[in-house]
């Protein structure tokens, strides 16, 4: 009988490492402790073997031979050896020859200070070089995309950026042109590089080829300081490194969270920084772009700076009066808070004001009782599921990462898709099965697929196309259903309906609910949802968005609460207008926009980067987010302006600090929040789950500032130590070594 091994032994540098069959010798190498140099390599990417940077030493029945460490897979009795006379020099000569043409721009390149071409030259160079020839000069840079810049003469041609587009984003805006010394990176002649992933490429570049136009010559890496938090941009929740340099935003990169974005974001999560400082201080209220920084009332029909004192006292004064009458008050919006601040204001609206008029959604999203009730799949289930079922919008315009995962996921033998979709979605391409959706006939087009007998003829389905997709669906075994509205236009009971006929139908399938808002899902679990408290404990009534609206409309409704923009964001706007211009509004807020039109006093909130707390992504996990910087003016974080309108209003909701409201809102829900808040770098935990954080792992050294080969290899303060052999760290995660606030890392 074949014994199947489930680990082999290798030894590297003449110490034994235990290794999973058919890992990659680079990886092996690294997590006992032996820094193989690279540039081309990343572990998110398949290996090209491009730069031979990671040659080494392995030992064959010919003797030993130079193998690219990137490119080997390890079995038993491999014998390497990384710093052999033979290996330093090959890798001397290929940083000898890469520096032929790279140009000395270190003191005015944005890479310089966290440059592995640097950090690799000073670590595995030969110290000189014997180019005395002209280096090679090109037009710089060139503006490759809106977003990104390209200096050619200091590529090194590693592919990480065109490998990226084609492999990871599914794009082809850019591609290596030309031959020999003049290969070079180019955008596609027909389209220039707007992918709405763009910056991964800058980040994940070796050198500083690939820079970003909003960083270009911001900072430098040695002045960074930086926080690990989530992006709550959209419901994926990405894990990001948050950067300032005094108090102000520099950059955001993205970090590796295994179970959700794995290092990548998209550029609406990486370049949107010009909106928490307010675009350099614009002024007029009704801009979505300006920052409000103090207080405002309405005084004769005009808003007017006022105290704190006097904006509560009077938003309490109109919040009273409306709520004496029954309900005469409702709650809108609230997607965009953390869950502390989300469950403060629940409490505020059910507490004090006595009302069960709450909705975190604008109306654009679906029912959260039907939704949120069905069975639920994490990323990863949908990553490894059998067949994915996509009845959504398209993931690449609303969940841009999650795109990502699931197209990753697809490209890949034994993963299906079967597509319900409006029209051709970004995964349209890798679709086994697509079935069109006419708006407002989601339910109808589901029945007709799960049922055996003759689709009805208005519908116009493609027999074979039913008949495939409802053998792939089986009885749901191994299927993800990825649901979200489909069309704004329509009614959302229509994709309900269809949800609850496909959970009826196929009883062992598991539903991700692609709710789109930032922190939708935490907004719901903390009772900004009509009917469901706290926890989601069904409750009896509640207007949703549009019932409240209609009411404010009528006259029903008197006053309204708005946490963010409502009229920015809901898809009636002349109805949400009308409706306000009858009521009494008070507005939440950490920004300008059309709303203040209508509002009566006006509270300045804190926005993301500004505050602390947890939020909960579309899959349910919860993870931290961290301030980075202050917030202007007289701005406060969401949780301190609910305690204050509460105590206005007569009310204690003894939740004066985030700590305090994480502990309420984790003991009044069950979900987790406190342990999440107090340990930030983790990667969060599912909700309702029993699991314990899982600490992340830093896959990619080269792509986070901070680069830790340079210690390991003898720049730092243990040069030359090499035992015992390091290990990746487990939580908390070690901060970038160059910022002043530096956490020691505990990774020997
Ligand atoms: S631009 Fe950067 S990432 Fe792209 S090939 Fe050149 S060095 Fe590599
Ligand atoms: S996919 Fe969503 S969470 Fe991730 S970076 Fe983009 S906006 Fe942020
Ligand atoms: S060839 Fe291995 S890192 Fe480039």
């Amino acid at each position: 009988m074949t014994e199947t091994r489930t680990s082999v032994t290798v030894t590297v540098n003449g110490r034994a490492v235990e290794a999973a069959p058919g890992e990659l010798l680079i990886d092996v190498a690294e997590r006992a402790g032996t820094y193989i140099p690279r540039f081309c390599y990343h572990p998110r990417m398949e290996p090209v073997g491009m730069c031979r940077m990671c040659l080494v030493e392995v030992e064959g029945p010919r003797g030993a031979t130079l193998q690219p460490a990137c490119y080997q897979h390890v079995n038993d009795g491999m014998v390497v050896t990384t710093d052999s006379p033979k290996a330093k020099k090959a890798q001397e000569g290929v940083l000898e020859f890469l520096l032929a043409n790279h140009p000395l721009d270190c003191p005015v390149c944005d890479k310089g200070g966290e440059c592995p071409l640097q950090d690799q030259t000073l670590t595995h160079g030969p110290g000189e070089t014997r180019f005395v020839e002209e280096k090679r000069h090109f037009v710089k840079p060139i503006e490759i995309g809106p977003l990104v810049l390209l200096d050619r003469e200091r590529c090194i041609q590693c592919a990480r950026c065109t490998r990226f587009a084609a492999e990871v984003a599914g794009d082809t805006e850019i591609a290596f042109a030309g031959r020999g010394d003049l290969i070079e990176v180019a955008p596609s002649p027909e389209h220039p590089f707007t992918s709405v992933f763009s910056g991964n490429t800058v980040q994940i570049c070796p050198v500083g080829a690939l820079t970003a136009k909003p960083y270009r010559f911001a900072a430098r890496p040695w002045d960074l300081d930086q926080v690990e938090s989530t992006c709550t941009q959209c419901a994926v929740g990405c894990r990001l490194a948050v950067q300032s340099s005094g108090d102000r935003l520099t950059r955001v990169l993205g970090v590796d969270s295994d179970p959700v974005n794995h290092g990548w974001l998209c550029d609406k999560g990486r370049f949107t920084l010009d909106a928490v400082d307010g675009h350099g201080g614009l002024s007029d209220p009704l801009d979505p772009r300006a920052r409000i920084t103090s207080p405002l009332v309405r005084r004769d029909g005009t808003l007017v700076e006022a105290t704190w004192g006097e904006a509560l006292a009077r938003a309490a004064e109109l919040l009273r009066a409306a709520g004496e009458a029954d309900g005469g008050v409702g709650v809108i919006g609230g997607a965009a808070l953390t869950n502390e601040s989300a469950y403060a204001w629940a409490r505020v609206a059910r507490e004090v004001l006595g009302t069960e008029h709450v909705d975190a959604q604008y109306g654009d999203g679906l029912d959260p009782r039907r939704v949120l009730a069905l069975p639920g799949a994490t990323i990863d289930d949908a990553c490894a599921a059998r067949v994915v079922l996509t009845l959504c919008g398209d993931p690449r315009e609303e969940l841009p990462v999650l795109f990502l995962r699931l197209r990753g996921a697809l490209v890949r033998p034994g993963h299906d898709l079967v597509e319900l979709a409006v029209g051709p979605s970004a995964l349209h391409p890798l679709a086994t099965v697509s079935i069109p959706v006419r708006p407002g006939e989601a339910h109808r087009v589901v029945d007709a697929l799960l049922d055996e007998g003759r689709a009805p003829a208005d519908l116009a389905l493609d027999d074979d196309a039913r008949e495939r997709a409802r053998r792939l669906l089986g009885d749901g075994e191994g299927v993800v259903v990825v649901a979200g509205r489909t069309n704004l236009a329509e009614d959302p009971s229509v994709v309900e309906r269809a949800l609850t006929r496909l959970a009826d139908a196929l009883p062992r399938a598991r539903f991700l609910v692609a709710l789109r808002r930032g922190n939708v899902r935490g907004a719901i679990d903390a009772g900004l949802a009509p009917g469901l408290r706290p926890g989601r404990v069904l409750a009896a009534g509640g207007r949703d968005t549009r019932a409240q609206l209609a009411a404010l409309r009528e006259g029903v409704q008197r006053a309204v609460l708005v946490l963010g923009d409502l009229v920015g964001n809901v898809i009636d706007r002349p109805g949400a207008e009308a409706a306000l211009e009858r009521a009494d509004v008070v507005v939440v807020t950490g920004h300008g926009g059309a709303t203040l039109a209508h509002a009566d006093v006006v509270l300045p909130a804190a926005v993301q980067h500004e505050r602390a707390g947890t939020v909960t992504n579309l899959e349910g996990r919860v993870t931290a987010v961290v301030p980075k910087v202050v917030a202007p003016g007289a701005a406060w974080p969401d949780v301190a302006i609910a305690a204050e309108l509460a105590r206005a209003l007569g009310a204690d909701l003894a939740m004066d600090s985030v700590v305090e409201a994480a502990r309420a809102y984790e003991s009044a829900t069950g979900y987790p929040a406190l342990s999440v808040l107090l340990d930030s770098t983790s990667e969060g935990r599912v909700a309702g789950s029993p699991s314990a954080p899982v600490a992340r792992r830093p896959l990619d050294p080269m792509a986070f500032p901070g680069i830790r080969s340079a210690e390991w290899v003898g720049l730092g303060e243990s040069a030359g130590d090499r035992s015992p052999p390091p290990r990746w760290p487990t939580s908390p995660r070690p901060r970038c070594p160059r910022c002043p606030d530096a956490t020691p890392t505990a990774s020997r």
